[in-house]
């Protein structure tokens, strides 16, 4: 798919490439929270339909929300756009500069299969009680199934660490540590 818009992909993954649990993400943290907020406030953010049908807050405000499903019209109902596929999804946006693939794990997946993503912002989540749990029973989880480590050692992804002030960055409890990165690809 040709376009000049920059499709990005904005994800948090934990241990073992987790990425959520019985369709929410299986960790509370406020500092991803607040860097979701920023990175995505007044762009359009595509949404497959199980992870948009968990949001605790539908549409997401400030932005423009899309839906993808098979299932779906590709048409407007209350200023939602309910794609069938996320090439539809993707030519709504066409005039934005900036879109961001919002997930969930399927949606991630055909995104980076089909080569669709130029920027990806990954946030990593340490959290030692969750990191037990996942060992103790894998496949409660859904994983984010590109291989992180080939964003930070392929020469066709640049990195950058993202680092806010820590007087702006809402404080995590339980454990939880929250790195920020961004990957521009270079080819
Ligand atoms: N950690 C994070 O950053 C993050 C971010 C987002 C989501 N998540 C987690 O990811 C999990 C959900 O992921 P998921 O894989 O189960 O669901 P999902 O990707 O959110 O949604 C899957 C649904 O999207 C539709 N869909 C998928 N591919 C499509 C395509 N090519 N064209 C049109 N529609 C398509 C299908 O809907 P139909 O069945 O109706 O056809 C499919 O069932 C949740 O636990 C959520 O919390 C985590």
């Amino acid at each position: 798919m040709q376009t000049k818009t920059n499709i990005c992909a904005i994800v948090a993954v934990g241990p073992d490439n987790v990425i959520g649990r019985n369709g929410v993400m299986p960790w509370d943290c406020k500092s991803d929270m607040y860097h979701f907020r920023q990175t995505t406030l007044h762009q359009p953010c595509i949404f497959g339909r199980t992870t948009f049908e968990n949001l605790p807050q539908k549409p997401l405000p400030n932005r423009f929300n899309i839906v993808c499903s098979s299932k779906y019209p590709n048409k407007y109902h209350n200023n939602i756009f309910y794609a069938n596929s996320i090439e539809s999804a993707l030519q709504e946006c066409s005039k934005y500069p900036t879109v961001f693939i919002c997930g969930g794990a399927q949606i991630y997946k055909y995104a980076f299969d089909n080569n669709l993503i130029k920027t990806l912002y990954l946030t990593i989540i340490k959290n030692q009680t969750l990191k037990n749990a996942i060992r103790k029973s894998p496949n409660y989880y859904c994983r984010f199934e590109p291989n992180i480590s080939e964003f930070f050692n392929s020469p066709q992804w640049s990195v950058e660490q993202i680092k806010y002030p820590e007087n702006v960055l809402p404080k995590d409890t339980n454990n939880t540590f929250a790195e920020f990165y961004k990957f521009t690809l270079t080819r």
